[in-house]
């Protein structure tokens, strides 16, 4: 992954940054693409964002250590820099497709039950454009047919929960009720979870 070009972030960022967790677990959560931490560390949701996203899984439910992380963009894309932390830029579709086969293969090699989505990004991803994640956070949604829009993964989770991303909840104005919410999407996935154990 870090000798990755498949996109021109590579350049910019210092590795490439692929999932954490166990090999094969029930849930896969999956966020936008590493922040500054994360590309200095090499390792998805280490920074605030992490620490909330940790925080709200076992609130809601989840073992955090029994879960595998990762982001639908490998590199992190900045743009300028305020005082020692880059400032975050949103990947394009061009980028999230560049790394389609890389968010393939983690999902054939850890073969989740679920899958629960952070943000926007990750949702237009396996959903496409039109995707928005106030209108169908929270609910057990099926398998997209595509995935990043052109890749098709042999392994298709039996359920997805799409969720506000954990960095929006730490710029929201209100974010204690926003963390509620993020911890009851949580809370849907960790039943369907229930449900299917065994
Ligand atoms: N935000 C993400 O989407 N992923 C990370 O790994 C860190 C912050």
């Amino acid at each position: 992954m870090n000798a990755c070009q498949g996109c021109e972030l590579f350049q910019g960022a210092t590795q490439g940054v692929g999932g954490r967790g166990p090999e094969r677990a029930a849930l896969m959560v999956v966020g936008e693409q590493p922040g500054d931490q994360e590309d200095r560390q090499g390792l998805p949701f280490v920074g605030p964002a992490g620490a909330l996203l940790t925080r709200a899984l076992a609130e809601g439910g989840v073992d955090p250590d029994e879960v595998y992380v990762t982001n639908v963009v490998k590199h992190f894309r900045f743009s300028g820099t305020r005082g020692k932390q880059r400032i975050h830029r949103s990947p394009g579709r061009v980028h999230v497709a560049a790394c389609g086969p890389w968010l393939v293969a983690e999902l054939e090699m850890v073969r989740p039950t679920g899958v629960l989505l952070l943000g926007g990004t990750a949702g237009k991803a396996l959903y496409g454009t039109s995707f928005r994640v106030g209108e169908s956070r929270g609910h057990l949604l099926p398998w997209p047919e595509d995935v990043g829009g052109s890749v098709r993964s042999r392994h298709e989770p039996d359920w997805v929960v799409t969720t506000a991303h954990p960095a929006a909840v730490l710029r929201s104005r209100d974010r204690e009720r926003d963390y509620g919410l993020l911890v009851r999407d949580v809370a849907v996935a960790a039943e369907a979870l229930t449900g299917t154990a065994g």
